[in-house]
């Protein structure tokens, strides 16, 4: 799926991708007028990248403007760190929140990152303090303390080892400790007692933190309804969905393992539990397919914007971007190091 848009033009993906948005039903659908509109910022944006030898990182829920238009890669929150990693630009512009391009710093510490909001926060990596996993470690001291990526650096910073949606329960899994400190996702934390449950594995999670304030408004009703109404749908949840949305979801997984899932499929409609850009994404590749509406918005990543975008690139030089301490660095790159270690392990 992923083109190289840094080409001379990008015109001609963006077209092909949008106008195969059509949800009709959500009023998400782009006519021509608007697309030779945003072609023009689009082509704008792409020439400011090449000249000021920035690389553009977008998550899967920023608008397809973005996704289409003027990422250089498109991902998951495990695919977005390691190219951040690998990333050899001198700026890397990253479109996600807070805790996505501090990652990106912390990979990747001699790049200037910039998130072009400046601030958007995420509500999982607002419900954890570090303060509450130090009193948690110290009450549980044989226990393996694991955050959801969807934290702070400084909390990454007291954790054994990150986690995302992609890799948290093969990780879990692998975990020999009887007992695990969970941070920040509670929901998470449960689909994971159920995951465990179901392998017959015995481990105690001891959760604290908050839930995503998107995903937590899926409801059991809403998939009952659905199912009464359209059968022959698959449900498809992400991980930070309630326990019982997600036991009674067709397929549980991050946002790249519900594009590949859905890939797959012989199904023909889906209903997707998470957020609209993930939807978009999903309309655009599977073109034949029918995807029922029931997104939801994550609003921090529409806060990244072509206009703010190009503004970021525009003022580069005197933009100052994510800064965090040498030794924070460190710290919080040990548990990011550990994850990228036990995922390539089990593969
Ligand atoms: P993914 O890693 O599955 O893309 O999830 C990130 C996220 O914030 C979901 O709400
Ligand atoms: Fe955070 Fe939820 Fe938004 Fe993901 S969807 S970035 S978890 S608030």
């Amino acid at each position: 799926m992923q083109k190289d848009i840094l080409s001379k033009d990008n015109s001609k993906y963006l077209f092909d991708n949008l106008t195969k948005i059509t949800n009709i039903i959500t009023g998400t659908y782009f006519s021509l007028e608007e697309i030779s509109n945003i072609a023009e910022q689009v082509n704008k944006i792409n020439e400011l990248k090449k000249e000021n030898d920035a690389l553009i990182l977008a998550h899967y829920y920023c608008s397809p403007k973005i996704l289409f238009g003027v990422a250089d890669f498109c991902g998951d929150s495990y695919a977005l760190a390691k190219k951040a990693k690998e990333a050899k630009q001198k700026n890397i512009i990253f479109c996600g929140v807070t805790f996505m391009a501090e990652t990106a710093k912390i990979l990747n510490p001699n790049k200037k990152v910039i998130l072009p909001p400046m601030t958007a926060g995420c509500s999982l990596a607002n419900g954890i303090t570090v303060d509450e996993v130090l009193a948690l470690r110290k009450q549980y001291p044989n226990a393996k303390t694991l955050c959801y990526i969807n934290s702070s650096a400084e909390v990454k910073a007291v954790c054994d080892t990150c986690v995302t949606s992609g890799n948290v329960f093969k990780i879990v899994e692998n975990t020999k400790q009887d007992q695990i400190i969970f941070v920040p996702d509670l929901y998470m934390a449960k689909n994971i007692e159920f995951y465990l449950k179901n392998k017959g594995i015995k481990k105690e999670i001891i959760a604290a933190g908050a839930t995503c304030c998107v995903h937590d408004k899926f409801t059991l009703t809403q998939l009952k309804e659905i199912k009464a109404k359209c059968p022959e749908a698959k449900i498809i949840s992400h991980p930070e969905c309630l326990p019982e949305v997600c036991t009674n979801s067709d397929f549980v997984g991050s946002t790249a393992g519900m594009l590949k899932f859905v890939k797959e499929s012989s199904a023909k409609t889906f209903a997707v539990f998470s957020e609209w850009g993930l939807i978009n994404m999903l309309e655009a590749q599977n073109p034949e397919k029918t995807f029922l509406s029931c997104g939801r918005i994550c609003a921090s990543m529409k806060r990244n914007n072509l206009d703010n975008i190009e503004n970021t690139l525009k003022n580069l030089k005197d933009l100052q971007g994510v800064t965090l301490n040498e030794d924070l660095i460190q710290k919080a790159k040990q548990a990011i190091d550990n994850m990228f270690k036990e995922t390539e392990n089990d593969r």
